[in-house]
């Protein structure tokens, strides 16, 4: 990350806990620091000192390999000694686990600690109980505020702006703290946002947000410029949310015919990790309109940002960036 004269209207808070309550100011803030990130990612040496002497924890209490991995990367090159720990999310007594791992960790002086938790709110819980920075790194259903900044990086890289495109949003929307996250980010930056989905998944509530919302893939795909697929989070369901995982393709997984209803400029994204052939077909996701990888690339550059930006702010007592 590079320094900069602070800006008065950017990012400065102690804690990155969602996209909710953040100004347009802010977020685009955290997008032009992120953006900075990315040609040292791309260099052979790819160390920069911001964090230098620094300690991040990552909590996982849910399984995660591209996200704890992204977030380890991100310290790392700034120079922070990281820490990963997993807690099994299965324990009984979930509400105390949480606390009193807080309050332990707390006790060893950490700067920042990356939290993912099954339960929506147990990061903004955590975030009360610790003297450091905290980040969310997804919590249940509710936000997922990384997600979502790494999503409009790549967007804004590939479409040059995010106000005025159209992104349509497909699949378990409901289940899904990225979409959420997407939706808050989107609509903030001036995007367009369309669910498409079962009604099972996407319910019709989202339309007192403001949003279109269909059943159709080819109605909400119409002058799309941005197709933006879920996973469907099983894990998640109780009950019958989908007939079954072939009829669930046949509607809504993207394939070549359905992409082909949305601008003929249009990009592919997916948060990861893929069911290949339930939400979308191999042949799209490695596909030209993909920017599947480079998700993944633009994750490492904006947790960076944010990673800077928590322990600089000055609530930290540092001067901010
Ligand atoms: C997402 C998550 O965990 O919320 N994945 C991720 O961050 N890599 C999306 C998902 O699980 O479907």
């Amino acid at each position: 990350m590079t320094k900069s004269a602070p800006n008065p209207y950017g990012f400065n808070r102690p804690h990155l806990l969602g996209i909710e309550g953040l100004s347009k100011l802010e977020l685009l803030d955290l997008l032009d620091r992120a953006e900075a990130n990315i040609e040292l990612g791309r260099q052979p040496k790819k160390k920069g000192d911001l964090l230098r002497g620094r300690t991040q924890i990552n909590l996982f209490f849910e399984a995660s390999t591209r996200t704890q991995s992204s977030f380890e990367l991100a310290g790392k090159r700034l120079g922070a000694d990281v820490m990963n720990m997993q807690v099994g999310s299965s324990s009984v007594k979930k509400g105390e686990t949480l606390i009193d791992t807080a309050v332990t960790l707390n006790a060893m002086n950490p700067d920042v600690i990356v939290v993912r938790h099954n339960a929506s709110g147990a990061v903004a819980l955590l975030a009360q109980k610790v003297d450091c920075s905290v980040v969310n790194a997804g919590d249940g259903s509710h936000e997922h505020p990384t997600q979502a900044l790494l999503d409009a990086l790549t967007i804004r890289r590939h479409k040059g702006r995010i106000e005025g495109l159209t992104v349509a949003i497909c699949g378990d929307v409901a289940h899904s703290r990225v979409a959420r996250s997407n939706i808050l980010l989107l609509t903030a930056l001036g995007a367009r946002v369309r669910l498409i989905g079962p009604s099972t998944l996407v319910p019709g509530a989202f339309r007192d947000m403001g949003l279109e919302v269909t059943t159709s893939m080819k109605e909400g795909l119409q002058d799309a410029d941005i197709v933006m697929m879920l996973r469907l989070q099983r894990e998640r369901m109780q009950g019958s949310f989908v007939p079954s995982v072939r009829e669930y393709f046949r509607y809504w997984g993207l394939d070549e015919k359905k992409l082909s209803y949305a601008k003929p400029d249009a990009f592919v994204m997916h948060p990861g990790p893929m069911n290949r052939g339930v939400e979308i077909d191999p042949a799209v996701a490695d596909g030209p309109q993909s920017l599947i990888r480079e998700q993944v690339e633009m994750g490492v550059a904006v947790r960076m940002a944010v990673l800077g930006a928590v322990v600089h702010s000055s609530g930290n007592g540092g001067e901010a960036l």
